[in-house]
């Protein structure tokens, strides 16, 4: 059988997806059934750039499903610090884990090791372009939270530009019926071209604008804030001016609907006052929660174990 990869939120059907969610929540109320599946098994975590949630969640997923895990942390740890190319580090990884999963600050960095790999390679955040596993866990909440993936309208609020998980949570929400994009971002971090021009090829209605107030959030049923990313910027200066930019605060969310569910992939910064964590409204952390499940069915899946 071909060894299938996930490097971008695309490579799943709408009912693969549909598929993997059911068993993310079935994972979930019953984890016992869950715990020796992967007994004997390992995941690779090749992490080139820094992570808490993502690399924690993929190992704590392994661990909760039986398995080992092995991998680095950083670039200065392994090999590319000697000059080894993603290529030849994923052919020794191969012979070592049963699935791997890579993130790395060059776009497309996942797919040119999933090229060279005989083992299911997971796209753990390439760059400022996207994030698939992140918008499982994104995908899975609000399921959750809504009971439905369709006629929702979404607001994306922050740097739209590098935000990678904003990329790749649009265009799977995309294939649903209904769905509807507020883009709240200052001008230089608005949403890259392709992605503006693919939601115009598709009919997908959207707006843009810059301020997060009362207006902008009447009908959101979910609000998805992000970070300025800046380890994307060229410039500190451009950084610093824009990083305060959006600040969620107590006043703000009083102006927002009651049940709007407001998410964040984190870190956060400064874009949400800890004053607002308590609101019933703050899903962020259960969020994080969710990803450890989205982790667990998409391990489970893309190495072909049944249970
Ligand atoms: C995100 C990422 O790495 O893109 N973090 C994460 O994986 N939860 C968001 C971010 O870093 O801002």
């Amino acid at each position: 059988m071909a060894v299938r990869h996930l490097m971008s939120p695309l490579d799943f059907s709408v009912e693969e997806t549909e598929k993997l969610l059911d068993l993310a929540n079935d994972i979930e109320a019953n984890r016992e059934k869950y715990s020796h599946v992967c007994d004997g098994k390992r995941i690779a975590t090749l992490f080139y750039e820094p992570s808490t949630r993502t690399r924690l969640s993929f190992e704590a997923a392994m661990m909760n499903l039986g398995g080992k895990v092995l991998g680095f942390h950083s670039e200065d740890s392994s090999s590319a610090a000697k000059g080894e190319s993603v290529a030849d580090t994923i052919r020794i990884v191969s012979c070592y884990a049963d699935i791997a999963a890579m993130r790395h600050p060059k776009e497309g960095a996942p797919l040119v090791a999933s090229l060279k790999s005989s083992i299911p390679v997971i796209n753990a955040g390439d760059g400022g372009h996207q994030h698939p596993t992140q918008t499982l866990t994104d995908m899975l909440t609000i399921r959750s939270l809504k009971g439905r993936l369709g006629n929702l309208r979404i607001g994306l609020c922050g740097d739209l530009k590098f935000g990678r998980t904003v990329h790749s949570l649009i265009a799977s929400l995309s294939r649903y019926e209904g769905i509807s994009f507020v883009l709240i971002s200052p001008e230089e971090l608005r949403i890259p071209s392709y992605v503006r021009n693919s939601l115009s090829a598709q009919g997908i209605p959207f707006t843009e604008v810059v301020k997060l107030d009362e207006e902008t959030m009447s009908g959101l049923d979910v609000l998805y804030m992000t970070r300025v990313q800046k380890e994307r910027f060229f410039n500190e200066a451009d950084y610093i001016r824009m990083k305060d930019f959006y600040i969620l605060d107590r006043d703000k969310l009083a102006l927002a609907p009651e049940d709007m569910s407001v998410l964040h992939p984190l870190p956060r910064v400064n874009e949400i006052s800890v004053e607002v964590d308590d609101d019933p409204r703050a899903c962020y952390f259960r969020q994080a929660q969710y990803g450890v499940y989205a982790r667990m069915a998409l391990i489970l899946t893309l190495m072909g174990i049944e249970v």
